[in-house]
């Protein structure tokens, strides 16, 4: 019998560390990627499970993912060494990628080739490098003055619908 893949857990499962202010709105849309990314991980049994998870891939992205890279790549790349922007636009870029992929699965209905389990733990690993090592890297690098600027935005993202 095939055991459950490791990265196989419950959705409650992601709790995320206490942020600074200004780094917040970024956070709470990551809870909402990590529960994509654990379905879509989790979604290895049956081909119509993986379609509903690259589905909600695809729902999540238009809805709020697309915006936050857009967001995280104008307000943190500034505050970024050379290696640290690499790596997120690297991830963004695959990113992008994979949920035009999966749009085009979904609307095919076709059978994913692997793509559910790829796009769900490359997900997940961005998020989780973001909330575990960027993010605390920034809080502790950047000026006080960066900081405020940086909440400033934030704030005014936050108050912008869909993420209210
Ligand atoms: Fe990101
Ligand atoms: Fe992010």
């Amino acid at each position: 019998m095939q055991s459950q893949p490791d990265a196989c857990r419950r959705e409650g499962e992601i709790g995320l560390a206490r942020r600074h202010d200004s780094l917040i709105p970024f956070s709470r849309d990551h809870h909402q990627s990590l529960v994509r990314a654990v379905r879509m991980i989790n979604a290895h049994s049956a081909a119509a499970d993986r379609i509903a998870a690259l589905q909600g891939f695809v729902y999540e992205w238009d809805r709020r993912m697309r915006q936050h890279f857009i967001d995280e790549e104008r307000l943190l790349i500034p505050l970024m060494l050379a290696e640290e922007r690499s790596r997120l636009v690297g991830d963004h870029d695959a990113l992008r990628s994979m949920v035009e992929q999966a749009r085009t699965i979904v609307e095919a209905g076709a059978e994913d080739g692997g793509l559910c389990g790829e796009a769900g733990t490359r997900l997940e690993a961005h998020v989780r490098w973001e909330e575990r090592v960027l993010f605390p890297t920034i809080e502790q690098r950047a000026t006080p003055e960066e900081l405020a600027s940086l909440a400033y935005e934030t704030a005014r993202i936050d108050a912008d619908p869909p993420r209210a």
